[in-house]
């Protein structure tokens, strides 16, 4: 992390600043849900604002439009809860690229900050297409990336416009790595890794890393299903569930109480992934009982994944939680020891 560039290491005074941030949540009758995915670019917003001069425009996807301009997906359905959360005036742009941006940042009073359309309405963003990254990039004079759970993505609004312009990191994407290399590098002992939801193909690297690293691995919903029926050859590290409820759609109360004891001594905890169908009651007890038995630990806890992150926020845990990740597929690549080509992309010191 020591070799890529951090946002307190640039000037940004008089500057044009573009900040990835992911607003990509979920949306249910009109309702925002994953608000903490907005409130985390707010230290990051903050810092830059108190810079004069500075004039900054939010930019992120929602959904997978595929290059379709969708009502569904427009980001400015998010301007008012993001107004809340960031305490500023928002002025929404309906496209993310051209003379309607150049002509808001001209615009632009003291105070306020820019939200740009959806970047995905361009298929070039995901096709991290080279001139749709010079768009991108040629209102602004400096790439500020604050979203830690698209550093997975090799896109134009992720890699492809920090080769056009200088890029840093923000303050959440740094705290998203100081979090996660402490429980990678240095976890105290007892540690252990909790793996549930789907795709034993997306987990098993995960699973593989942590039988090399960590005390113990639990693994439940589909993903220990999937394992069980493939007979997956793991170390005796990782637990398996050993008994079921009804058509193995949760974990069974014997395996919950063995979890429950692993947990009640471990020091570091890391859960990604329900234990069960959670959002169809009665299968969401393994997933409950677990969470319950995290929170009562006196463990460091991470947690990430839109559907753990889902079931703390519905129920109002997210305080309860030493480090919680916005990152779900990132948290999982990152965990795995993939490379992340968006903080690949800041690493790089010298720009055109
Ligand atoms: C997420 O919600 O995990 C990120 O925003 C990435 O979204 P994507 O999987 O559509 O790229």
């Amino acid at each position: 992390m020591d070799d890529i560039q951090k946002v307190q290491e640039g000037v940004f005074l008089n500057k044009k600043v573009l900040v990835r941030a992911d607003f990509n949540v979920a949306i249910v009758n009109g309702k925002v849900k994953e608000k903490f995915k907005l409130e985390a670019c707010k230290k990051t917003v903050d810092f830059l604002s108190a810079q004069d001069g500075a004039k900054i425009a939010l930019i992120s996807h929602l959904g997978r439009p595929e290059g379709k301009v969708l009502k569904e997906f427009s980001l400015e359905q998010l301007k008012g809860e993001l107004e809340t959360i960031l305490g500023r005036k928002i002025v929404f742009v309906a496209d993310c690229i051209g003379g309607e941006v150049k002509k808001a940042l001209a615009a632009l009073n003291s105070g306020e900050i820019l939200l740009l359309e959806n970047v995905r309405f361009h298929e070039g963003d995901e096709k991290n297409d080279s001139e749709f990254s010079a768009k991108l990039a040629e209102n602004f004079d400096v790439f500020v990336n604050d979203a830690f759970s698209v550093c997975h993505r090799n896109q134009a609004s992720v890699t492809g416009v920090a080769k056009c312009i200088n890029g840093f990191a923000g303050l959440w994407l740094q705290e998203e790595l100081k979090n996660l290399n402490c429980v990678i590098h240095e976890p105290e002992y007892p540690a252990t890794a909790i793996i549930g939801g789907a795709k034993i193909e997306t987990k098993l690297p995960l699973i593989q890393r942590f039988e090399k690293m960590y005390t113990n691995i639990l693994v439940g919903g589909r993903v220990a299903n999937e394992a069980i029926d493939q007979k997956t050859v793991l170390s005796p590290k990782v637990i398996l569930p050993f008994d079921f409820a009804d058509d193995r759609l949760d974990i069974g109360e014997k395996t919950i109480l063995r979890f429950k004891e692993i947990i009640a001594n471990s020091k570091v905890i890391i859960w990604n992934g329900p234990m069960g169908k959670f959002e169809q009651p009665p299968y969401d007890r393994g997933t409950r009982e677990i969470l319950d038995a995290i929170i009562e630990s006196d463990a460091f806890t991470l947690i990430g994944g839109g559907e753990s992150v889902q079931v703390l926020e519905e129920r109002g845990l997210m305080d309860k939680i030493s480090f919680v990740s916005t990152g779900g597929g990132a948290m999982l690549e990152y965990l795995s020891g993939n490379v992340m080509p968006g903080i690949e992309a800041l690493r790089v010191k010298e720009k055109k």
